[in-house]
Formats: C-alpha cells, structure tokens, sequence
C-alpha cells in the first residue's frame, strides 16, 4: 500500500453524470486502529469516471447525500447542498460541472464553486465553500467517513 492509500484526502476523484450504485462488492467499513473514525465505502475509483461528476445518495434518514468530481487521481467529494439556500447542486442527477468540466454549478441560480476546494467564485454566495468531505483510497475503493451524508 502506498503512502498515499494511507492517508485520508479532504477530496477524491470526478465523474461524468449519473449516480454510482455501490453494488454488493464493496468491502466492508474500515476502521482506523485504536478506536479511531470509521469510514464506509462510497464506490470503486473505477466508477468515477475521470473529467466528470458523480451523485450518491444520501443513506435512509438522511437528506442531503454527496457528489464526486474525479481529475485524474484526485477525488473530490462534497456534501450535495449549496451554501447559499441548501438545495441539491445537480441539474440533473449526477450533472454538476460546467459544460467545460472546470467548474461545478448550482443548478438553482448559477453559482460557480472551484472543484479542488469549493469556494464560490461567482453567485450569491460568492465566497462560501461546498461543504468538504474527506476521503481515503485503499485498493481502488473510495471510503468517506461513516457519519458523511
Ligand atoms: S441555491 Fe445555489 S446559487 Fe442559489
């Protein structure tokens, strides 16, 4: 395993539309040594698929559920709810990057967000942040932590 396979990213990797069915091959939760965060699979890094976005879900009881944007090797994920009024970011499921893939957009009122880190370069809610969610890539798995929704 690799360095970077060890150590959580505050990101993972870009998809092209749709969302991700885990499937039933997903290994099981992982959980850092000594009582540490426990995290649960989120997909396999093959299924993201490289220059797009991906939706997943949120689990039953939850609201809000999470995005990837995968360039490259980097995943980035975030919680899908728009700092400015709270609404899904996908125009349709699955779809949040400009038609040049450089940027993600609101689908409610065109906020324009920087894939690496989230801000709002444009909207009304310029200056906010996506809300961030860390990852960790062990063995072509993507794992956020078990509490991200
Ligand atoms: S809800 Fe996203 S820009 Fe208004």
């Amino acid at each position: 395993m690799s360095e970077s396979e060890k150590t959580p990213s505050p990101h993972p990797p870009p998809a092209r539309g749709g969302g991700v069915d885990p499937g039933p091959e997903l290994p099981l939760p992982l959980r850092e040594g000594g009582g540490g965060r426990e995290w649960r699979p989120l997909c396999l890094l093959a299924d993201l698929p490289d220059g797009g976005s991906t939706s997943f879900p949120p689990p039953p009881g939850s609201f809000t559920g999470l995005f990837a944007v995968r360039q490259g090797g980097a995943v980035f994920v975030y919680v899908n709810s728009c700092p400015h009024i709270g609404t899904p970011l996908d125009w349709v499921p699955g779809r949040f990057l400009s038609a040049d893939g450089s940027r993600i957009i609101c689908a409610t009122h065109g906020a324009e967000f920087r894939i690496t880190d989230g801000e709002c370069l444009r909207g009304p809610c310029f200056g906010d942040r996506l809300e961030p969610v860390m990852i960790q890539i062990k063995d072509g798995v993507v794992f956020v932590p078990q509490v991200a929704q």
